[in-house]
């Protein structure tokens, strides 16, 4: 971003033509050698290049790879609860947000969680075999996009949430209404191709908070607002 404002002349318009948004990682990318997917926000303020601007135009690509924000969450996506996958890996910790998350049996109590390949929390959960689930409620909207927008690989998410250490030693944030902390069962493990299925054994809970939690179709409502917000965007480009 530093050299294209070096060479686009005072007042000149720069068009930018990039994948948008790292949640929606998949096949395409690989195939297509991308490094990172971006955010509008972050690419307008990293680095304060471009913090003078005062008017950008948002031109919406048809392709079948990058479909419309409000399209992409509404149509696949199941209006699941939010959790905060946290993981642990030599003694450092990380989290990004979850929607694909679900109880697969009671008894003993099992949940299976699908994780992209590329994400940080991936690693940490192959490598630890350990990861927590800890709910969002419904005023925490900005976790979800702060955790799910920004990758670990990039800066510690965790220079601004607080934490306790669950039984496993994986992150429970503090301030969600409940938490499970988790034991994933190697037999169990399913390779999805672009995203690995977690099934886990639940190794100590707090889930009886009355708070409502935060769902997918509360995020996609609120989530112009937030990608709008440059402080939600905090990652270097
Ligand atoms: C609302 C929402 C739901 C998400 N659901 C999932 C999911 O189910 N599985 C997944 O792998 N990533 C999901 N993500 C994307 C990750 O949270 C995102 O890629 C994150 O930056 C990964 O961070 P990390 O690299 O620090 O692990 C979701 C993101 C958002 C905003």
């Amino acid at each position: 971003m530093e050299e294209l404002k070096r060479v686009v002349r005072p007042g000149g318009i720069l068009v930018l033509s990039v994948p948008a948004f790292n949640w929606l990682w998949g096949r395409h990318d690989d195939l297509n050698n991308h490094y990172r997917r971006y955010d509008f926000g972050e690419l307008i303020h990293s680095k304060n290049c471009f913090s003078e601007a005062n008017r950008y135009i948002l031109v919406q690509d048809q392709g079948v790879e990058q479909p419309d924000i409000e399209s992409s969450l509404g149509m696949p996506a199941l209006n699941s609860v939010l959790y905060l996958v946290g993981s642990t890996r030599a003694g450092k910790v990380n989290a990004m947000c979850c929607s694909s998350v679900t109880q697969v049996t009671y008894c003993s109590a099992k949940v299976a969680v699908a994780v992209n390949k590329n994400n940080l929390t991936h690693d940490y959960i192959k490598e630890s075999g350990v990861f927590s689930l800890s709910a969002l409620g419904q005023n925490q909207g900005h976790m979800a996009h702060y955790f799910g927008r920004n990758s670990g690989r990039q800066m510690n998410k965790f220079a601004s949430f607080k934490y306790k250490r669950g039984k496993t030693g994986s992150p429970i944030i503090e301030g969600c209404p409940d938490y499970y902390d988790c034991q994933v069962d190697h037999r169990a493990t399913i390779d999805l191709d672009t995203h690995t299925l977690f099934v886990d054994r639940v190794m100590d809970a707090s889930s009886d908070s009355e708070e409502p939690l935060l769902t997918y179709r509360d995020y996609a409502r609120d989530v112009r607002n937030l990608i709008n917000d440059p402080n939600m965007s905090q990652r270097t480009v």
